[in-house]
């Protein structure tokens, strides 16, 4: 077939006639690339024939008369993994998992064969590993369904001959970046056989109704290669991850057309593989040390779970020049931002400081109703007094010092209970209304400082 070459941007797909320094796109530089690609298909004319004996099926329905079918759920034996994906694996939708090399994709999806080889036939094509490597990690997990078939092959072609020869019910692709198809020029791993590939499976699995796992490894920017090309394809997008150095994983949907996107799921990596984590705020709170100052508890919610997290902050006099602030498991520029109201509102100096945050355990929080937590951490950091052991801060911090409104202050506060806390403060305006457990105690505060001059009290 005749090739022409032409420009892709490796983040977003963009395509140029000429090279560009910058991509128009998506605004990154240095990305656009030179690429061989077969000439396009002339299909007008195939289009209009299809459009000629279509005509009647393709016209606007009323939303009355359409005919739904209801989606079937694939229950895959990992509870967690059914949450993120709304309560199971729907037939026929496309998944793509993407994370950082090693974090346990491969892992996790072998790991379901053995549930979901009970009913159903699985393929497991993988580009990484040989069928050997692939047998002796699933002897290692207590996989031993005899519905799971494997194959150790890169090219797409084989593999849609494959998949229509065993009709399986669920695919499993490891991973997209290993995936070659011959008629495109380029590199396998390039956006363009990304795409392609992606492409030529996503239309076997939506043909023959099987439900499909892609696994997509990540860049140093820690995205997904070409992100935005692969991300509108698929149904749903699962990130898992995880510092590589702890045991704890997080799998998250950024992208679900079957259910929410706010649910985690929460893994631990052990000899024998993953393990589901039921309660991960008992986990997170493990190993605690409650005398020593700089260290405050906070409830973030994770989708519909209230996840508790320790928050810890280390303020030291700065050696020389510019006081040094970083943060772990935190935004950045919030904590930067939290640290000048502390200042300005609260009087605190911390100008001769370095300022060190770290949410314990290898958790991101995202949200900013842990301001207040983080803000008391600072607070008994430096005065290197102990916060009371069994108390929990919630609230988010404005730049006046005002302490905001936070949601489902009763599911945290519930949660904190549960765990044997005994006492938060939360922003006033937040308790009106809400049910407040026996023995438990919720002081209502509306400032930043006022928290302070409280813990100074204690
Ligand atoms: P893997 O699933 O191969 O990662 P990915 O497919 O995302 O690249 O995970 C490999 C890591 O998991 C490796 O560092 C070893 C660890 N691991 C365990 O700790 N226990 C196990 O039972 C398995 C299979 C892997
Ligand atoms: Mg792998």
């Amino acid at each position: 077939m005749k090739s022409k070459t032409t420009y892709i941007c490796n983040e977003c797909g963009y395509k140029s006639p000429k090279w560009l320094g910058k991509c128009p796109g998506c605004g990154s530089w240095n990305t656009i690339e030179e690429t061989l690609v077969a000439a396009e298909k002339k299909t007008s004319a195939t289009k209009s024939l299809v459009r000629e004996n279509t005509v009647s099926a393709r016209m606007p329905k009323k939303i009355g008369d359409v005919k739904i079918g209801y989606e079937t759920r694939y229950n895959t034996g990992l509870k967690e993994l059914d949450r993120v994906l709304g309560g199971g694996l729907v037939e026929g939708s496309l998944i793509l998992v993407g994370g950082d090399p090693g974090i346990g994709k491969s892992t996790l999806l072998l790991q379901i064969c053995e549930k979901m080889g009970e009913e159903k036939k699985i393929l497991y094509v993988s580009g990484e590993e040989s069928e050997g490597q692939i047998k002796l990690r699933a002897e290692r997990l207590g996989v031993t369904t005899g519905n799971l078939y494997l194959i150790s092959e890169t090219d797409v072609e084989m593999i849609i001959e494959c998949i229509n020869e065993v009709k399986p019910d669920i695919v499993i692709i490891d991973s997209i970046q290993t995936m070659n198809r011959e008629d495109i020029a380029s590199a396998a791993g390039s956006v363009p056989q990304v795409r392609e590939a992606t492409n030529a499976f996503m239309h076997v699995a939506k043909a023959m109704g099987i439900a499909m796992f892609i696994v997509g490894h990540v860049t140093k920017e820690g995205a997904i290669a070409g992100p935005r090309v692969l991300e509108h394809m698929v149904d749903c997008v699962l990130y898992f991850e995880g510092d590589r150095q702890l045991t704890f994983r997080i799998l998250r949907a950024v992208k679900n057309r079957f259910g929410s996107t706010n649910e985690i799921g929460v893994f631990e990596m052990c000899d024998s593989g993953l393990r589901e984590v039921d309660n991960p705020s008992m986990m997170l709170l493990e190993g605690r040390n409650t005398d020593i100052s700089g260290s405050a508890i906070v409830c973030a919610m994770e989708g519909s779970r209230g996840v508790m997290a320790e928050i810890q902050a280390l303020v030291t006099p700065t050696g020389f020049g510019n006081p040094r602030r970083m943060s772990n498991g935190l935004d950045q520029y919030r904590t930067l931002l939290l640290i000048a109201v502390l200042e300005k509102r609260a009087r605190m100096n911390l100008s001769n400081s370095d300022v060190y945050i770290n949410v314990a355990g290898g958790l991101r929080i995202d949200e900013t109703a842990v301001d207040l937590g983080v803000c008391a951490a600072i607070a008994t950091s430096q005065s290197d007094v102990p916060l009371p052991p069994d108390m929990i801060f919630i609230g988010e911090v404005g730049l006046g010092g005002e302490l905001r409104g936070v949601s489902q202050l009763e599911k945290r506060i519930s949660e904190a209970a549960k765990l044997g806390f005994k006492s938060a403060i939360v922003p006033k305006q937040s308790l009106k209304g809400i049910k407040i457990p026996d023995g438990f105690a919720a002081y209502g505060i509306r400032t930043v400082t006022e928290m302070i001059n409280m813990l100074r009290r204690k």
